[in-house]
């Protein structure tokens, strides 16, 4: 098996900035709720005109761009995302189309939050057996526009934007041990209930507001904390490494309180983990694909440093990667 490292990143967030002081106007809500609940102070919303793919188009020629690699050369496209701009055709076959990556091979990854991680591990096997020579992986979402806008419990925590890299094979050591996992039995905790097969789009779905997103928060904020420290520990277990060992800590953005109660469960030196939630919200697949990408534009990861990728997500799934960074 190949070693495959990430050799690119690249991100786009909309323009738009809404506030917690906006969401005041909009919400029974405050600044000071949301900021020391979540830790977050705005997000992103895409424009009128954005949809998933446009934002994953913009992220991902910045990757491409950051790896030196042409549309062109691409073999494969895996975008993760649970907004997408239709069912089919697929958000990676739009990406495609736009970048004129005519050989690429393109699907799409529905795995929520830990979507980019899922992508990730998805993609470095088809470079590891040596099928192909390079994969982009995106996490894009518009949450925006799958949030009730009237709920208080939900709407103060998303956020738009995307996040994509490119991995190929590398010399020495890159992507070192992965882990992937899901407990379907908690599936409810998290969902959007109408527009599928179960529950088709109907006037009265659309009444009942069931094409929102529909959460229980605080079940899924104890659950979040043990399984993102599970994640990163038996990741770590199978590099052969511990958490010492771990130089930037990039986790799914969900609630600065469950990444701090993730790094106390850890051992882990909370100035360790990379945090940009206060910027951007929860972005599902998108939160650790553009933290991973700040991280690196920031210098926060640098050559050689030990990183922990680790997602947690409605299903429920979650993964976490240890990277050596190149
Ligand atoms: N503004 C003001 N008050 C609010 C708001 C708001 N925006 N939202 C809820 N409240 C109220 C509630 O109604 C409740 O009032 P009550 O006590 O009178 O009933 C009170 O605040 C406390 O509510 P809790 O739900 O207990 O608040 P908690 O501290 O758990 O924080 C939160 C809620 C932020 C949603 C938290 O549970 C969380 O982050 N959970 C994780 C959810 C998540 O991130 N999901 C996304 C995907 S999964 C993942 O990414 C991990």
């Amino acid at each position: 098996m190949k070693s495959v490292g990430i050799v690119g990143v690249g991100s786009y967030l909309p323009e738009k900035i809404l506030t917690n002081r906006d969401l005041e106007k909009m919400v029974d809500t405050s600044d000071e709720w949301i900021t020391t609940r979540t830790g977050i102070k705005q997000r992103r919303l895409a424009a009128k005109n954005e949809a998933t793919s446009d934002l994953a188009i913009k992220a991902a020629r910045s990757a491409l761009k950051d790896a030196g690699i042409k549309p062109e050369a691409l073999d494969l496209i895996v975008a993760a995302t649970v907004t997408p701009d239709t069912q089919f055709p697929s958000v990676s076959t739009i990406v495609q189309r736009a970048l004129e990556a005519k050989k690429a091979a393109c699907f799409d990854i529905s795995a929520a939050c830990a979507g980019f991680v899922y992508g990730l591990v998805t993609a470095q096997q088809f470079i590891a057996t040596g099928l192909y020579k390079n994969a982009l992986i995106i996490g894009a979402e518009t949450l925006s526009l799958i949030t009730d806008w009237k709920d208080r419990n939900t709407c103060v925590l998303f956020g738009d934007g995307a996040g994509a890299c490119v991995v190929a094979p590398v010399k020495e050591p890159g992507i070192i041990s992965t882990y992937l996992g899901a407990d379907g039995t908690m599936g409810d905790l998290l969902m959007l209930p109408a527009g599928g097969s179960r529950i088709p789009a109907t006037h009265e779905t659309i009444d009942k507001r069931m094409h929102y997103i529909r959460m229980r928060g605080n079940e899924l904020f104890k659950l979040a904390v043990k399984i993102m420290a599970d994640a990163a520990n038996t990741a770590l277990h199978k590099a052969g490494l511990a958490c010492k060992d771990v130089d930037c800590f990039i986790p799914h953005q969900a609630n600065v309180r469950i990444l701090l109660a993730v790094a106390k469960r850890l051992g882990l030196d909370t100035n360790k983990i990379y945090m940009n939630i206060e910027k951007y919200g929860n972005m599902s697949s998108a939160s650790t694909a553009v933290a991973l990408c700040d991280a690196v534009k920031s210098g926060k990861v640098k050559k050689g440093d030990i990183v922990v990728l680790d997602a947690f997500g409605a299903g429920i799934v979650w993964g976490a990667c240890v990277i050596k960074w190149r």
